[in-house]
């Protein structure tokens, strides 16, 4: 069709239509997502203006510092999954207990777990931060409580949609049913999200290593034996590989996925299961890397097969092309040195 532009809305019709069950109800929960993005998408390119900059003096249920950032996409997106009637709880990085609907508000039959705002220690130097969301469909009957262990304790493999929203020099929405992975760009003039990136695949081995080196003395050997490896002229074709680390996860991920690479956060002495989140963050970016045609491991189990057992699990998290990530694993797990 002449001038035909692929929203988002429209890919979702498109796809809904697949399913002649399909009740509209799923299209209907990516939207309020799509729209709580663009809430934030807004207010994140005005942080320099309003006075929204800066640390609150909450701290969050990690004892981190919320910056005021945070606290204004949590609601975002709280508000905008509550009222759109899709879901019947949601857990947010933010929120120590599992966030339940008003009662105001009719309860549907997923569950969405979240990071509000990712990478937010960059907020205050303009550099892409993100949103990070996952979603389950319930496995108990819609009159019973919701069960935190049945249906938002579920790995990664149940997942049925996982995405997330970069707000970089233009905003994008990048998600995934299982069926491949789509990525939308905000057209700030429109206010629609359009189909940028159909069908994004990972290349099989990658060129970039993305890592906070500065945790090195904190690492087992094997990963330092890797780190050691990536800069060796094997790594790469004859050249050691290169090394970007914005330390905003949707960020690094998003370049790796397009180009290539290998993202680490592996344990340390300090965090012995790493930083990342696995509910938030993990699983969901493991979701689209293996719909893309890559990996994502805790060194040595797939992330999509972890059981998780509390809300806000962490994870080492190794993720990014198949062939880096199982380079990877394999100086992990001491099969190799060199
Ligand atoms: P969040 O802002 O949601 O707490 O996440 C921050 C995370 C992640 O975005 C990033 O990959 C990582 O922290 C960076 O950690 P370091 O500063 O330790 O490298
Ligand atoms: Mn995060
Ligand atoms: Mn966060």
């Amino acid at each position: 069709m002449n001038g035909f532009v692929m929203t988002l809305n429209r890919h979702l019709v498109e796809q809904e239509r697949l399913y002649p069950h399909a009740t509209g109800a799923f299209t209907s929960l990516l939207s309020d997502i799509a729209l709580a993005a663009k809430v934030i998408s807004l207010h994140v390119n005005k942080a320099g203006l309003l006075p929204i900059l800066g640390a609150t003096d909450t701290q969050n249920v990690f004892g981190e510092i919320q910056q005021k950032l945070d606290v204004f996409a949590n609601d975002a997106m709280i508000r905008s999954l509550a009222f759109g009637g899709h879901v019947c709880v949601m857990a947010s990085e933010e929120n120590e207990d599992l966030i339940p609907v008003p009662d105001e508000y009719p309860k549907g039959k997923y569950i969405c777990c979240f990071d509000p705002l990712d990478g937010s220690s960059n907020i205050d130097a303009n550099v892409s931060i993100g949103t990070i969301f996952s979603i389950f469909r319930r496995t108990t009957p819609e009159d019973q409580p919701v069960s935190l262990e049945k249906d938002v304790l579920q790995p990664g493999y149940s997942q049925v949609c996982a995405g997330y929203v970069i707000y970089g020099s233009s905003t994008m929405l990048v998600y995934t049913t299982g069926a491949g992975v789509y990525g939308f760009t905000l057209d700030p003039s429109y206010g629609s999200f359009i189909l940028s990136h159909p069908k994004i695949k990972i290349p099989s081995k990658g060129k970039i290593y993305s890592v906070n080196e500065g945790n090195f003395n904190l690492w087992d050997e094997g990963v330092q034996n890797y780190i050691r490896w990536v800069k060796t002229p094997e790594a790469n074709n004859g050249k050691p590989m290169t090394s970007r680390y914005i330390g905003s996860l949707v960020s690094d991920f998003h370049r790796n996925l397009l180009k290539g690479g290998i993202f680490l956060y592996p344990a340390d002495k300090k965090n012995k299961n790493g930083k990342l989140r696995l509910m938030y963050e993990a699983n969901p970016l493991a979701f689209i890397v293996t719909q893309a045609g890559g990996k994502a491991s805790d060194g040595f189990n797939r992330i999509l097969d972890i059981q998780p057992r509390e809300l806000h699990q962490r994870t080492p998290l190794i993720i990014g092309s198949k062939e880096d990530v199982e380079i990877a694993e394999e100086f992990i797990q001491g099969k190799r040195t060199h």
